[in-house]
């Protein structure tokens, strides 16, 4: 993982310097190509060719859209000496590295994530996948990349909403992983979104190692890795249930984080001191949209279809500390449902300010 104001201008060293000399397939989003597009070709120089670009959005994150790419490769006689490069942010990331998993069986991929989340989050860790009706990210493969290029000036061009989006990510890292990273935050005041360019790229080196750290002792999230988890329970089946159109992911899994934690206070597994602290973290990072239309009933049944759920039992990841979460938790009915009913009126009472 390389991460760096401006290192997209030096691509094609990093390539070379990784052993890359095949040909690179770029895959990206139209509107990250129309921003971006020229100056990653500048950073590859002659080894650019035509981007695949497909729709990024999360509803077309299915495997439609990984086909679509495989018989693309196929057009351009990719072969296995190419490289994927996947340029954009957790959605291209997610089905062109499912795409390379495949094609093939298998080409390497580089990932060049574009937004926040992308950067801090879903290019690190070898998972890639879509969605099915059923649920999120139900089809996919571990697919890890040969190399990760994280250019944070890239991140400007972002919007407000999606960068918080990603903040929501930072801050689930720094619950689950990283106390020193939930106190600098702390330290920081204010909104979350005003993070000077030197700081923001402190922040996502860090998230990046507590992460790294964590998959390198459990790459097939058989145990620990679950912990990255935290928030995504009820943030998975917020998406699901809302068809992946209303809420950001980051935003989805702010309110997960929301219902988690007031779980691990309930539970006596969370003093209230620091659930409290997290609670207001989470309001820091920006508004969560209300979600509308999506009845209690309806999210403890999604809840049941996550994948996380063995046998209809769900194993929940709870904060216990800050920087530290346990997972596999069994969380007992009445709990869930008084999370569910208390989320909403917990996070409106939460002032933002210092
Ligand atoms: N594989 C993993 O481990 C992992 C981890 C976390 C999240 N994810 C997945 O990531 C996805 C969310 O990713 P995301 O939050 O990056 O959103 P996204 O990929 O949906 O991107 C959001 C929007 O921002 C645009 N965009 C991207 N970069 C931009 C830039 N630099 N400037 C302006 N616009 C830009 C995109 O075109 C898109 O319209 C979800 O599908 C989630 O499941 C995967
Ligand atoms: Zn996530």
């Amino acid at each position: 993982v390389v991460t760096g104001p401006g290192i997209l201008r030096r691509a094609n060293e990093f390539l070379r310097r990784e052993g890359m000399s095949g040909r690179v397939i770029t895959i990206s989003s139209r509107r990250v190509w129309r921003l971006w597009g020229a100056r990653l070709q500048s950073g590859l120089g002659k080894r650019t060719s035509e981007p695949i670009l497909i729709d990024d959005r999360e509803s077309r994150k299915n495997l439609g859209s990984v086909e679509a790419i495989c018989r693309k490769l196929a057009r351009v006689c990719a072969d296995r000496s190419s490289t994927v490069l996947a340029f954009g942010g957790g959605v291209v990331g997610d089905v062109a590295g499912f795409a390379a998993s495949c094609y093939m069986r298998g080409i390497r991929l580089v990932q060049v994530p574009t937004t926040l989340t992308g950067q801090v989050d879903s290019a690190i860790g070898g998972k890639t996948g879509v969605n099915l009706a059923e649920g999120k990210n139900l089809a996919g493969a571990f697919h890890a990349p040969r190399l990760v290029l994280a250019d944070p000036l890239m991140l400007g061009t972002l919007s407000q909403q999606e960068f918080s989006s990603g903040m929501f990510e930072v801050v689930k890292c720094a619950v689950a992983l990283d106390s020193g990273l939930f106190r600098f935050l702390e330290m920081e005041g204010g909104r979350l979104d005003r993070l000077s360019p030197r700081k923001l790229c402190w922040v996502i080196a860090r998230c990046q190692r507590a992460k790294a750290q964590v998959v390198s002792r459990d790459e097939k999230e058989d145990g620990l890795r679950q912990v990255l988890n935290f928030g995504h329970t009820v943030g998975h089946a917020i998406e699901a249930a809302t068809s992946y159109r209303e809420l950001l992911h980051g935003e989805a899994v702010g309110w997960g984080m929301i219902a988690a934690t007031l779980m691990a206070i309930g539970m006596d597994r969370l003093r209230a001191e620091d659930g409290a602290r997290i609670l207001r973290m989470i309001r820091r990072v920006g508004d969560l949209p209300e979600i509308r239309g999506l009845s209690r009933d309806e999210l403890h049944r999604m809840i049941g279809r996550d994948k996380k759920s063995l046998g209809g039992r769900v194993g929940w990841v709870l904060p216990v500390g800050i920087g530290s979460a346990a997972y596999g938790i069994e969380v007992p009915e009445e709990l869930v449902r008084s999370a569910f009913k208390d989320m909403a009126v917990v996070y409106r009472g939460l002032r933002l300010g210092r």
